[in-house]
């Protein structure tokens, strides 16, 4: 029997990626996602089994489904991957506080009820591999992005604390830090009249989740997502003072009108 892979957002952009690249590996995957679309996995991804799950995170009932379609698997789950998440561009000021607590759901309290699921099975398999997707944002603060950074900078610090837990029970825990990626991600984040909203100049997602995926097995605490100039880029930040780096995030996330 494959082993199998649980991957939320599996639907579109890093996550499809990843899903596709767990299964060149040889895993079954459990794909979910919030909307019709991810009933298309099974097409784009053949020769594993795919089980799409339509089911929101941000709703207790979501999270439900995702588990009792795993449980109902009745085998191991092998690897974890907390993918899903999205942003919010705008001014602070001007931005729609419900969609910013919408996106907190998604991005932080949907992950770690789903994590605590997750966690609870690897360690009473005392096996298993986990995935978070943060973000380089993770690294900056993110104006005109106010909320997102913060939510990624929460996950890449939970992933960090909970892989040193995790070692007691044969689970390691990796985060995924892609640099800006081209997915629809900030298109949906209302953010197509910034330098964000630019695809052509971005990572590739199908690099950036080898880059995950890689590191996923080799067992590595974290991996930057992207390029060699969005690994200088990394490197640079951990350089800079965070008046320095506010300012430089600016220049990209500033809506022009
Ligand atoms: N793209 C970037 O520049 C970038 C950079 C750094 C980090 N990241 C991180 O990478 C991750 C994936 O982003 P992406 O670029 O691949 O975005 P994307 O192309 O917009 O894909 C988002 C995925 O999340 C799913 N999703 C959204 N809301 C959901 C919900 N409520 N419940 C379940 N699934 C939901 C979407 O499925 P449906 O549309 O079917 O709901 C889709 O599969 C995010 O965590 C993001 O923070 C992205």
């Amino acid at each position: 029997m494959n082993p199998l892979a649980l991957v939320t957002g599996a639907s579109a952009g890093i996550g499809l990626k990843i899903a596709q690249e767990l299964a060149e590996r040889g895993h079954d995957i459990i794909a979910v996602g919030s909307s019709e679309r991810v009933s298309s996995v099974s097409e784009k991804i053949t020769g594993v089994q795919i089980y799409p799950v339509q089911a929101d995170l941000t709703a207790d009932e979501g999270i439900e489904k995702i588990w009792s379609t795993f449980e109902s698997q009745g085998r191991n789950l092998d690897v974890a991957v907390l993918n899903a998440g999205k942003s919010l561009g705008g001014s602070f000021h001007d931005t729609d506080l419900d969609e910013e607590l919408y996106m907190l759901n998604l991005n932080v309290i949907s992950q770690v009820k789903l994590a605590k699921r997750v966690v609870r099975q690897l360690a009473q398999q005392r096996d298993g591999r986990i995935l978070i997707t943060t973000s380089m944002s993770a690294l900056t603060p993110t104006p005109f992005e106010s909320i997102y950074g913060p939510t990624r900078a929460f996950m890449y610090s939970f992933a960090q604390g909970l892989r040193e837990e995790m070692k007691d029970y044969n689970v390691s825990v990796t985060a995924l830090l892609p640099g800006a990626t081209a997915t629809d991600f900030h298109h949906t984040a209302k953010m197509d009249n910034t330098k964000f909203g630019d695809n052509s100049w971005k990572n590739e997602p199908a690099l950036v989740a080898k880059l995950g995926v890689d590191a996923l097995f080799a067992g590595k605490d974290h991996v930057i997502g992207g390029s060699e100039a969005t690994q200088k880029d990394a490197q640079r930040k951990r350089t800079m003072s965070d008046i320095e780096k506010a300012e430089e995030f600016a220049r990209t996330s500033r809506p022009s009108k």
